[in-house]
């Protein structure tokens, strides 16, 4: 269960909610004397024993018991005389309903007690399968021969592949896709948002790897920070381990086929008639009516803010700006960040602006570099004569894993 940080004032709401989840079912009150209860007890226990609870859970005394199950190892290559079919006759024609190894798995996993009879118990539990799991349970049955292929046939794991596996389980497990889309897979909470308000369920992580940076994403993974002001659903915090988390970073970066760990995040700092035009075009697309630069303005709806700049520099990859910028609804479904430029024809972009000649390449390389230099307004210009001593400067380029 991960942790969604919840104030005493949330987890209180919640109990209050869950609370009122109530049915009216009754159930029978049990009136047995001590020594009849001694007796259940006794024939539940035997009845853990015979159905072997125990293979899945922790029990106390059963530590050491065998498994009831059937070894399935070499399931596969198992013939179908040794497959006990026992009442369960089949008289059409249909070849479904043959004898054959496939049909007597596919009944077992449907109806786990199908074979029983007076000699035979089964004790396979009910699991409700439907067929699209089956088929692959089957198929994976079929394939324990208990022999490996050659080596020429099996497919050789590089680093980025283990990682892209690592990563893959964690993912799954943790369910990051039941909020998020992952690799263009999940995403299952955004069918609670309808068309207009896509932009409140939680964001896109296909390509996340190139989006962000490594050493950001760590941090983020380790303890998320709100980035979209806006949103009501939460990043929970899962508390990863250090591993787990460099997994997870490693996985988007594999999966993006970018570099990890390091990565020189380099933009050219925009300078003198560059920097000038640049401020200029800033200024004209009126960028900061929705981004945040260091904190909300006084007023300012948080439900119609933007991500804040300053972090651009810590967070994003920079060769990914111009790409988000050049049509950010092809990466974020239905996001509320306008599309300035109309890259419809490559050849011919359509600018929103004259300057840097109307060329919409360079306007928008040059705010790439403007926003990977963006200083918190506070720290500049420092007073030339101060009598404190100046906080140090960034440099100009900054280089980070
Ligand atoms: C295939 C694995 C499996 C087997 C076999 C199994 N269980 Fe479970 N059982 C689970 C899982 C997983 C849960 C966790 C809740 C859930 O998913 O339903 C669970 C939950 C329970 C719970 C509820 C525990 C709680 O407080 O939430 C009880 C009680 C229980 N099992 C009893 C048994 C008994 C008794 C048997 C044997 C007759 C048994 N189980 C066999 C997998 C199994
Ligand atoms: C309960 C829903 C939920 C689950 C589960 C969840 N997330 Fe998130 N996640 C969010 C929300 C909401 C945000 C946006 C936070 C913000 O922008 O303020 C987010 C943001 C992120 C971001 C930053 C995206 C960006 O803009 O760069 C990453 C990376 C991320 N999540 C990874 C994960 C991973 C990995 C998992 C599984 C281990 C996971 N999330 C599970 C809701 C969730
Ligand atoms: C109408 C509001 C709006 C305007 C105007 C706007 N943006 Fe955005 N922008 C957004 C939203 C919303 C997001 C977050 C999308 C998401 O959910 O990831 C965003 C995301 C971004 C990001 C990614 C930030 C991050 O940390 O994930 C960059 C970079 C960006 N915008 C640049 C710009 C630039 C440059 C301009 C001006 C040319 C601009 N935006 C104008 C709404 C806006």
């Amino acid at each position: 269960m991960p942790d969604l940080r919840l104030s005493d004032a949330e987890a209180a709401n919640v109990t209050a909610y869950l609370m009122t989840l109530k049915s009216d079912q009754k159930y029978p009150e049990q009136k047995t004397s001590p020594g009849e209860r001694q007796k259940l007890a006794a024939q539940g226990k035997e009845l853990i024993a015979k159905y072997g609870c125990f293979g899945c859970h922790n029990i106390k005394g059963f530590e050491n018991a065998q498994k009831i199950g059937t070894e399935l190892t070499e399931h596969g290559r198992k013939g179908v005389e040794l497959l006990d079919f026992g009442d369960v006759q089949y008289f059409t024609e249909d070849p479904r309903h043959h004898q054959t190894y496939a049909n007597w798995v596919w009944e077992k996993l449907h109806v786990p007690r199908v074979f029983a009879y007076e000699r035979v118990e089964t004790r396979m539990p009910q699991f409700d399968f439907t067929d699209e799991e089956s088929l692959a349970l089957l198929t994976f049955l079929k394939g324990q021969t208990g022999e490996t292929p050659p080596p020429e046939y099996r497919t050789g794991m590089n680093e980025v592949q283990a990682a892209v596996y690592k990563g893959e389980r964690l993912v799954f497990w943790n369910g990051c896709r039941n909020c998020h889309v992952v690799e263009k897979r999940g995403g299952k909470i955004r069918d609670q948002f309808n068309d207009e308000n896509q932009s409140f369920a939680p964001p896109i992580l296909t390509a996340e790897g190139w989006k962000v940076q490594p050493h950001w994403l760590f941090g983020f993974l380790k303890g998320p920070t709100p980035l979209r002001p806006w949103l009501t659903v939460r990043m929970p915090t899962f508390h990863f381990t250090d591993a787990d988390a460099t997994d997870i970073v490693h996985y988007f970066a594999a999966a993006s086929n970018k570099s990890f760990p390091y990565l020189t995040a380099e933009a050219p700092q925009p300078e003198g008639e560059r920097l000038r035009q640049t401020e200029a075009l800033f200024k004209e697309l009126q960028c900061v009516n929705c981004h945040v630069v260091g904190q909300l303005r006084p007023n300012q709806d948080p439900a119609s803010a933007a991500p804040n700049f300053l972090l651009a520099k810590e967070r994003l990859r920079p060769d990914w700006i111009p790409v988000w910028l050049k049509n950010p609804q092809a990466l974020m479904d239905g996001t509320r960040m306008p599309s300035f430029w109309d890259f419809s024809d490559e050849a011919h972009p359509v600018s929103p602006s004259k300057l840097f000649d109307g060329d919409s390449k360079a306007q928008i390389e040059a705010l790439r570099d403007y926003l990977m230099h963006l200083e918190s307004p506070k720290s500049v210009p420092p007073p030339k004569t101060a009598a404190t001593p100046r906080p140090p400067r960034r440099p100009a380029k900054s280089k980070r894993g």
